[in-house]
């Protein structure tokens, strides 16, 4: 019998319930192997005493730790406590299991280490992209690859938002609280539309893939909260619509990952995920492109992902014990390879901003398209890559007729 305890009973934790409580006999009779989840951990009871398993929960971490779990699943979310509570079960060899972005793209390599050294096992699928088993891929299935890419959308309130001011040429602020009131989007935002949350799955997702130490902290990260609808127009002028994109390269020992808006063929399997889906698409050596779409959040399809991960526990799989992430990689915060990039430059004269343009980028294949507005001209510069393009922008932005220079890399140009 597997003594279960669970840390948190919110949104995906009382989903992790309903599941082990449904799938408890049919689990029995398959691996003949017995469940028991009998201590709950919350922060304040009150909230719970309607339920009928009330005598369950404790807001006390000294019952959890009297109950003596094989195994612990942390769905509280935040650093702290929860790093200090896995900490101590990983060092008393407790398998644990958790859905908590924030402190596996902080603490994953320490965690990791702290499971190895004591004999017991991590598992964090649900932490990037809810329902997609995205890291069990990249462990599993696809262990006969090197991969030297990772493009996804993997933020469902950011590409929520996004969808409705490309469908409903709506403003960003109105789109916002459309996700609000739907509850796609929390109260407070900032960590979906700064970029922060798909930056930590990024890291989470490229340091599996690449076997190193990838701390999100490195990572340039953009949000959305500059789109203007006249950049979703210029996307739709190309076929193309905008998407928050995290996406990671590898070649020659040398990294670079970001988290950005960018252009992307609406016809392209990211372009055509829209709402709250995710995506992502891993390219390996052996394996070329491979996708992955589905439900990125919510209660039943990130239970599902913890659910997955308990049921190797169970059945004690050990995933690559060996996981280990290096140091040994250089980092760059520019796109390094040539790409196609949209240009938008606005001001106050098309036709010296015209000229401008074709004096900086006199070297590059330039063309320039009919934009809609009276005030700002959209640019398609090719086979550059980003560095160069910058130089070149800021010579750009010296001429006193512009105003505002926004770049946005051209995807499928990749
Ligand atoms: N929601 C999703 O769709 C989703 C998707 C993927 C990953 N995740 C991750 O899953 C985790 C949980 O998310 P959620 O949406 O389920 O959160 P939630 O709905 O806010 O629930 C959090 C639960 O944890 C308890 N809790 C919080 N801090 C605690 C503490 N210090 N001590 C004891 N209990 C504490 C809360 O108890 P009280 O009610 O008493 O405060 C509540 O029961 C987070 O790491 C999140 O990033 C969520």
């Amino acid at each position: 019998m597997k003594k279960i305890a669970l840390l948190g009973y919110g949104t995906v934790g009382s989903g992790v319930y309903e599941l082990v409580e449904k799938n408890r006999d049919r689990i029995f009779k398959k691996y003949n192997k017995g469940m028991a989840l009998d201590k709950i951990l919350v922060r304040s009871l009150k909230r719970y005493e309607t339920l009928e398993h009330y005598e369950l929960f404790t807001n006390d971490f000294e019952d959890i730790i009297a109950y003596e779990p094989d195994v612990v699943i942390e769905v509280m979310g935040g650093i702290e406590p929860a790093h200090t509570y896995i900490r101590h079960f990983l060092e008393n060899g407790v398998d644990v299991i958790t859905a908590n972005k924030d402190l596996i793209a902080e603490y994953g390599g320490e965690l990791l280490a702290l499971a190895r050294e004591n004999g017991a096992l991590l598992k964090y699928e649900a932490s990037v992209g809810g329902g997609i088993p995205i890291l069990k891929a990249i462990q599993e299935s696809l262990r006969g690859n090197h991969f030297d890419g990772v493009q996804a959308v993997i933020n469902g309130t950011t590409n929520f938002i996004l969808t409705k001011m490309h469908n409903e040429d709506m403003p960003y602020k109105d789109a916002l609280k459309i996700a609000q009131d739907m509850g796609f989007a929390e109260s407070d935002p900032t960590s979906d539309v700064c970029g922060f949350d798909a930056g930590r799955k990024l890291a989470i997702m490229s340091s599996l893939a690449y076997e190193k130490n990838i701390k999100w902290s490195i990572l340039p990260i953009e949000g959305i909260t500059e789109i203007e609808p006249i950049d979703i127009e210029n996307a739709k002028l190309l076929a193309s619509k905008v998407k928050l994109v995290a996406m990671s390269r590898y070649e020659d020992n040398r990294f670079y990952g970001a988290v950005r808006p960018v252009f992307v063929n609406a016809s392209s399997p990211l372009g055509l995920l829209d709402n709250e889906f995710n995506g992502v698409q891993l390219t390996g050596d052996a394996v070329g492109a491979i996708h992955f779409l589905g439900k990125g959040a919510g209660k039943l399809p990130t239970a599902s992902a913890v659910y997955g991960d308990l049921i190797d526990v169970i059945q004690d799989i050990k995933l690559r014990p060996d996981v280990q992430f290096d140091n040994d990689f250089t980092s760059t915060k520019t796109l390094p390879c040539k790409a196609k990039w949209a240009i938008r430059v606005s001001g106050t004269n098309l036709m010296e901003m015209t000229q401008c343009l074709t004096y900086v980028f006199i070297d590059n294949k330039l063309r320039i398209e009919k934009g809609h507005s009276s005030s700002d001209i959209l640019a398609i510069i090719e086979e550059t890559n980003e560095e160069q393009l910058i130089t070149k922008l800021n010579m750009l932005f010296s001429n006193p007729y512009v105003e505002k220079i926004k770049h946005f890399l051209i995807l499928d140009s990749l």
